[in-house]
Order: C-alpha cells, then sequence, then structure tokens
C-alpha cells in the first residue's frame, strides 16, 4: 500500500473523537492527487455520509457547476473537508474535533503540493488560514502561508440559502481562473 492508501486506511477506521460514533461513512476526499488545485469544505452532510464521498448533495451540484464555469472538471481538482465525518444533524465541527482530524488533512495537503488552496467557508478559512480572517471582507483574496496560496471563498451552502452570496461565490471563482491563467 503507498503512503496515499495507508492514510485513506486510517481515515476511514478512525474514532479519534466523537464523529465516529455517528458516521456511516468517513469522507476521506476525492479527487487528482496530481492538482494544483485542491477545495476544503467544513464537514460531510447527510449525502456524503451516506455515500462516503465528498460535496455530492445540493451544495456539491453548485460546486460542481462554478468548476465548470471557470473551464474545469471535478475530477481534475482534489475536493476535501476540515472534519471527515459528519457532525450529527449538521452542527459545526467543535474545535477538538477539528485539532483530532486537521492532522490528516495536513497530510493530504502535503502529498498532493498543490497551487493553490480554496478555502470553502468560514471553518475552513479559519482552520487552515487564521482564525481572525472575516470572510466577508477576504473572501476572494488570495493569501500566501507556508509557501502555499490560500484562497478564502464562500461556502456553496451558503450561497443556496443567501441568494445574494452567489455572485460573490462567482467573483471567488473567478479569481481563481485569474490566479491559475497568470500561474499562480
Ligand atoms: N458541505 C461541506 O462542507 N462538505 C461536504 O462534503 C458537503 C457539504
Ligand atoms: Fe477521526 Fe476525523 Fe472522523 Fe474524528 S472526524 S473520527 S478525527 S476521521
Amino acid at each position: 500500500m503507498n503512503v496515499w492508501e495507508e492514510l485513506r486506511e486510517k481515515v476511514v477506521t478512525c474514532n479519534k473523537c466523537a464523529l465516529a460514533e455517528g458516521r456511516t461513512n468517513a469522507v476521506f476526499g476525492e479527487g487528482d492527487v496530481n492538482t494544483q488545485v485542491v477545495f476544503i469544505g467544513e464537514g460531510p452532510g447527510q449525502e456524503e455520509d451516506r455515500q462516503g464521498r465528498p460535496f455530492v448533495g445540493a451544495a456539491g451540484k453548485l460546486l460542481d457547476k462554478m468548476i465548470e464555469e471557470i473551464g474545469l472538471k471535478r475530477s481534475d481538482v482534489f475536493i476535501g473537508n476540515i472534519v471527515k465525518c459528519r457532525p450529527p444533524g449538521n452542527r459545526d465541527p467543535k474545535p477538538e474535533e477539528i485539532d483530532a482530524c486537521k492532522d490528516y488533512l495536513f497530510a493530504q495537503i502535503a502529498f498532493i503540493n498543490p497551487k493553490v488552496i480554496c478555502t470553502l467557508g468560514r471553518h475552513s478559512l479559519h482552520t487552515l488560514v487564521h482564525p481572525d480572517i472575516s470572510i466577508s471582507k477576504e473572501h476572494g483574496r488570495a493569501v500566501n502561508k507556508m509557501g502555499k496560496v490560500f484562497l478564502p471563498m464562500y461556502h456553496p451552502a451558503a450561497a443556496l440559502y443567501r441568494r445574494e452570496l452567489l455572485d460573490k461565490l462567482r467573483y471567488d471563482f473567478e479569481q481563481l481562473k485569474r490566479l491559475l491563467e497568470r500561474g499562480v
């Protein structure tokens, strides 16, 4: 087994936090491990938990659409989450759950070594970039950290609930397109 498959095995059998109890399937993430672009959401929802795949519900359909609008395909990128198991009733992940899970994500990012990491929503932004960053002020603006470019984006689920955020999410994707066109 290679490093990536070993990591997958660790995640799908993990019991490091309380979220293990309520899950049907841990969601490791999926896509191209040779990609330059990674999207990181918050955690699996109901459909993701059921299928063991990231962003396959309503928010996922919008994410796919946004990816396609900038000329990419879902299979060209990698899609993952901060926590790999579903928080019950889609509540926010707790700080101790994020802490327990984040080394898996760091290992995934180290393995893929992407040029751009797009954070989807507040939890992803706060975990991966900085807890004090305001998404409403900083979305769509690239931040350099530890030799990587992070691009804070709105969460597609937020854009489904609040129509006015859809244009902002589209703007965030346009910024990603620009970064990729200039080689990041
Ligand atoms: N929302 C997320 O943050 N992640 C998913 O995988 C699905 C919905
Ligand atoms: Fe393990 Fe992460 Fe699932 Fe918690 S959320 S049980 S740390 S894989």
